[in-house]
């Protein structure tokens, strides 16, 4: 029996229109979110994901700006930039697209965004509290895979999770948010031994590795739950006719283009094998924009109701 498919693009839809309603809510209070992106030279992929961000504000009512910066903009000037929008009272999130370019310190960027602001969740205070199991903004993607758990009703207490990619954006925080749902969780790296047996006791097996079709079903337990974070472009015909056989669809599609999206996951192993799972594209993807979203609008909320322990330390 083919596994069921988790629909990122109809979760995200339902997010947004909850959402939506309860922005109403808070400019009804007399505050409407705001977030700016800045994006830094013209990486071509980086602004179709700005463009997406700003599309989706306008959707929910979040107030927007993109703030375009020359690709040989010095660290000290977008250093200043991020102050000037730490102090803005009128903007919950700032966002900073990445990747940047190389005379720029990416880290000291992230650290200048103040962490009530750091919609993205990078910041090492962010970090830390989701370390600590306290409320903090959390990164999107990882944010996403749990909503997209939930909302299907997928267990998630008492199952072992297994997480394959280690990184600070995705795979450390997504052991810590499945960990915080009382998952058993496993986190698997370049220098794990015998990957497949490991990822074979997966419940829930999380890829977040970046290579195209990597984990095919020796990696996945018949009956289990898959999340696909991969997002790889493919425009070599022999692999995508070889991994896409089953599809006709796809596979025209591809003829006509040129192009596909893979994740890392192997797609037809994962239809045979898993209970659920998450298609590239339309899976995890559409959730990580929608989480942002949330974000914003969890950043604002401290413009109505101060966090009461941040009061209760700076008195
Ligand atoms: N570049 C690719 N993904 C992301 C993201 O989630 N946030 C930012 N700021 N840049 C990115």
């Amino acid at each position: 029996m083919a596994g069921q498919i988790l629909d990122g693009n109809r979760i995200r839809d339902q997010i947004l229109a909850e959402l939506t309603t309860e922005i109403q809510q808070t400019q009804n209070q007399g505050i409407t979110p705001g977030l700016v992106a800045v994006l830094v030279g013209n990486n071509p992929a980086s602004q179709v994901y700005v463009r997406n961000k700003i599309k989706a504000c306008k959707q929910v009512g979040i107030y927007s700006e993109t703030i375009e910066i020359s690709p040989d903009t010095s660290q000290k000037d977008l250093l200043a930039l991020v102050e000037s929008l730490n102090e803005r009272q009128e903007i919950d999130g700032i966002l900073v697209q990445l990747p940047l370019p190389d005379q720029i310190n990416t880290t000291a960027v992230l650290e200048a965004i103040s962490p009530e602001k750091d919609v993205d969740g990078f910041h090492p205070v962010n970090t830390g509290k989701l370390v600590a199991g306290k409320p903090s903004l959390v990164p999107c993607t990882p944010k996403g895979l749990i909503e997209i758990l939930k909302r299907s009703n997928i267990p998630i207490a008492g199952k072992h999770a297994v997480i394959v990619g280690r990184s600070n954006i995705v795979g450390k925080p997504a052991a810590l948010l499945l960990l915080q749902e009382h998952a058993t969780i496993t986190v698997c790296h370049s220098k794990t031994p015998d990957l497949s047996e490991v990822c074979q006791q997966a419940d829930i097996l999380v890829a977040a590795i970046g290579r195209p079709a990597m984990l095919t079903g020796d990696y996945i337990r018949e009956g289990a739950v898959v999340l696909d974070v991969g997002i790889n472009r493919l425009t070599d015909a022999a692999l995508v006719e070889q991994l896409f056989r089953h599809d006709p669809e796809r596979l025209q599609r591809f003829r006509k283009t040129g192009k596909t999206l893979v994740g890392d996951i192997h797609p037809r192993d994962v239809q045979q094998k898993s209970a659920a799972y998450t298609p590239v594209p339309g899976g995890v993807g559409p959730l990580t924009i929608a989480m942002l979203m949330s974000n914003t609008l969890q950043a604002a909320k401290r413009r109505i109701q101060p966090n009461p322990h941040e009061l209760a330390n700076s008195s």
